[in-house]
C-alpha cells in the first residue's frame, strides 16, 4: 500500500517560505510527476516527502498514518536521485543490497532479492562489477535497483534520467514504465521533461512558486489547461498566447480578422497551440503572418511567423511542406482548440 496525503504542508527557511500550503492526495500505486520552473519547490516536496527536510507546518499521512514527525526510516519509501550515489568500492550486488544487510536480513534473503531486482533491471551480466565500469544508464539502474530490494512503499525520484544522453534517456524510461506496471508501486517524480511528464504520469502535479496550480492527467492539463501558466507550460513547443478582443459570438485577433468563435465575457488573451493552426494562402483565416524563421525536424517543421500586433505565432507544419522566409501566409485557428483567457491569466469556458 502506498496512498501518500499531504495536508496544507508549508516549509519555511527561516523568514522566507518555499511551499505555500500543499494539499494532495496521490492514490495507492499512481505515477505522480511533479513539474514546474526551476526553484518552484518540486525537490523540497519530494525531501519532504521523503523526510529528508522537515515539515514546517501541515501533515504527511502514509497509508492513514501520520508520519509528518517519522525520520526516513519509519516512512518506507525509497528515493532515487539525479546523482547515483552509489558507493564505489562495492560491486553492483552489494550495493544494490547494503540496506537490507544493515538492517540486518539474511544473506539468502538479501541474494534472492537482488537477483530478482536485477532480473527487472537486466543487470543480471554486471553483478560483481564496479560502478565505475559502467555506463551512465546502467548505474542509474542499479540506483534504482537499490530501490526496488527495499520493497518501498513508494518510490520518490528527483529527475533521475537528467544525466543520461538522449538515447539512454528514452530507454530508461520505458524501463521505468515497465517497472511501474509491474510493481505497481506509487511513484513521485521529479522532471522537467514535457515527454516524461506526458508519458510517465497518472496525474500530473504543476508546481509554481511554492504552490500548486493544476493536479490532472496528462490529457486533462494539455487539452483544460486552468490558465495561462499551466497552457504555456505543459505542450512542446508552448502554447501561443497573444491579446485579442472579444464580444459574445467571436473574437478579433490584433491586426487580424474575426473568429467565428463563442466567448465567454471577459476575454482578453487567446491561445492556440502550434499543431492547431493550418497554413493556407495570404487572406484566409483569422490573421497573416510572415515567415520569420524555420525550424526543421524531419517529420515536423516548427515556423515562427511575425503577425504583426499579434506578435510571433509558431506553427507546426509538416516536414514535406515548403515554405521560405519571407513567405507571407494566412493562418487559420481550429475552433474546438482555441482557449480564451481573462486579464487575471484564468481560461475561460466557452
Ligand atoms: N536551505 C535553504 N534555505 C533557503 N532557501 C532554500 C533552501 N533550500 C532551497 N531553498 C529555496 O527553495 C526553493 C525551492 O527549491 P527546490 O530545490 O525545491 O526547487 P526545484 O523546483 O527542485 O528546482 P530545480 O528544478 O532547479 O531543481 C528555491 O527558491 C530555493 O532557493
Ligand atoms: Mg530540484
Amino acid at each position: 500500500m502506498g496512498a501518500i496525503t499531504l495536508n496544507a504542508v508549508e516549509k519555511w527557511y527561516g523568514e522566507v517560505q518555499v511551499i505555500k500550503g500543499v494539499n494532495l492526495a496521490i492514490n495507492d500505486g499512481e505515477f505522480i510527476v511533479f513539474v514546474g520552473p526551476s526553484g518552484c519547490g518540486k525537490s523540497t516536496l519530494l525531501r519532504m516527502i521523503g523526510g529528508l527536510e522537515d515539515i514546517s507546518r501541515g501533515s504527511l499521512l502514509i497509508d492513514g498514518q501520520d508520519v509528518t514527525d517519522q525520520p526516513p526510516s519509519k516512512r518506507g519509501l525509497s528515493m532515487v536521485f539525479q546523482s547515483y550515489a552509489l558507493y564505489p568500492h562495492m560491486s553492483v550486488r552489494d550495493n544494490m543490497g547494503f540496506s537490507l544487510k544493515t538492517a540486518g536480513a539474511p544473506k539468502a534473503e538479501i541474494a534472492e532479492k537482488v537477483d530478482a531486482a536485477a532480473e527487472t533491471l537486466k543487470l543480471d551480466q554486471y553483478l560483481e562489477r564496479r560502478p565505475k565500469d559502467l555506463s551512465g544508464g546502467q548505474r542509474q539502474r542499479v540506483a534504482i535497483g537499490r530501490s526496488i530490494v527495499r520493497e518501498p512503499t513508494a518510490f520518490l525520484f528527483d529527475e533521475p534520467l537528467s544525466n543520461l544522453d538522449a538515447a539512454l534517456r528514452v530507454e530508461m524510461r520505458y524501463e521505468i514504465s515497465k517497472l511501474h506496471q509491474s510493481l505497481s508501486a506509487t511513484m513521485i517524480y521529479v522532471t522537467h521533461d514535457q515527454v516524461e511528464a506526458m508519458t510517465l504520469a497518472d496525474r500530473i502535479v504543476v508546481l509554481d512558486a511554492g504552490r500548486i496550480i493544476q493536479v490532472g492527467t496528462p490529457r486533462e492539463l494539455y487539452n483544460h489547461p486552468g490558465n495561462v501558466f499551466v497552457a504555456q507550460f505543459i505542450g512542446s513547443p508552448k502554447m501561443n498566447v497573444f491579446g485579442c478582443e472579444a464580444s459574445g459570438d467571436s473574437y478579433t485577433v490584433p491586426g487580424g480578422r474575426t473568429g467565428p468563435y463563442p466567448v465567454g465575457p471577459g476575454a482578453t488573451q487567446m491561445g492556440i497551440r502550434p499543431e492547431h493552426i493550418l497554413v493556407g494562402a495570404s487572406g484566409m483565416g483569422q490573421c497573416d503572418g510572415t515567415v520569420d524563421v524555420i525550424e526543421y525536424l524531419g517529420a515536423d517543421t516548427f515556423v515562427l511567423m511575425d503577425c504583426g500586433a499579434a506578435g510571433q505565432i509558431n506553427v507546426r507544419i509538416s516536414g514535406d511542406a515548403d515554405l521560405k522566409v519571407g513567405d507571407v501566409v494566412g493562418l487559420s485557428f481550429d475552433a474546438e482548440r482555441t482557449h480564451f483567457f481573462d486579464a487575471d491569466g484564468n481560461t475561460i469556458n466557452t
